[in-house]
């Protein structure tokens, strides 16, 4: 009991329909403030040994195979807190994907929009990335950028240069197919220890790190439910065999 109280990852919270409603209907979810102090402590420590081995070998980047070069993010792909919320999410049938590290450096350049694959033309597979943002970050200072209801084309093909390049592009004409509202882009900030949830289709980017602010220490886990392959998978065969033993069934691909 004590263990498993030193290791909490999550603070106590409640998942329900809203919520579940909210991440369906958004794309995304945000989760503020969800983790508990001692799990911050330990992910700078591990983001930041991860920022230092880098770039690394470029056969297995340390931080695209984060969970592989630290004992703690390993830790964290079958951790108890993480399971229930990716379970509540997807189910009981679920394979790990990736965990990758997001630090963003002062003066780190952002990412453009775009959204990743899986099950384009199969809606129940689902494919879900948990993000800690264990410092947070604010509106145009590494700041996320979404799209609500994005998710819902299940296109893997968005992308662009760009804010207003998507929307004289992808977005041009597009409606929310639930809401009816048009598409557009929505910039968000979230406090220190925030967990957001985002389907793997939703259209996002990054805005560029101020050069006077710290460092953003961020880290994503991806879980889908089995049944293709997927070009987001990042475990090497060492890990695959050997990295969890006691999730055997999470590592596979199918
Ligand atoms: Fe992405």
């Amino acid at each position: 009991m004590g263990i498993y109280i030193m290791n909490k990852l999550f603070k106590q919270y409640q998942w329900n329909s809203t919520d579940q409603k909210s991440l369906d209907t958004h794309g995304h979810l945000i989760l503020p403030n969800l983790l508990v102090e001692s799990a911050k402590e330990k992910l700078t420590k591990s983001l930041s040994s991860i920022q230092d081995m880098l770039p690394g070998d470029p056969e297995r980047p340390p931080n695209h195979y984060a969970a592989e070069f630290d004992s703690y993010l390993a830790s964290l792909i079958t951790h108890p807190h993480m399971l229930d919320l990716v379970s509540v999410v997807l189910g009981d049938s679920i394979r790990f994907d990736h965990c990758v590290s997001l630090n963003r450096l002062p003066g780190n350049s952002g990412v453009q929009w775009h959204s990743h694959e899986y099950g384009d033309g199969e809606s129940k597979l689902g494919f879900l990335r948990i993000f800690l943002y264990v410092n947070g970050f604010e509106v145009d200072d590494g700041g996320l950028k979404v799209v609500s209801g994005s998710h819902l084309f299940r296109d893997s093909t968005i992308n662009a240069e760009s804010d207003a390049k998507l929307e004289n592009g992808w977005l041009k004409g597009r409606r929310h197919p639930d809401t009816g509202v048009p598409l557009h882009i929505e910039e968000v900030s979230v406090p220190t220890g925030s967990v957001v949830l985002m389907w793997t289709h939703a259209a996002h980017a990054v805005s560029p790190r101020q050069k006077a602010s710290k460092t953003r220490w961020a880290v994503v886990y991806a879980y889908r439910n089995p049944g293709l392959p997927s070009e987001a998978r990042w475990i090497s065969k060492q890990f695959e065999r050997n990295g969890v033993p006691e999730a055997e069934y999470l590592m596979s691909l199918y």
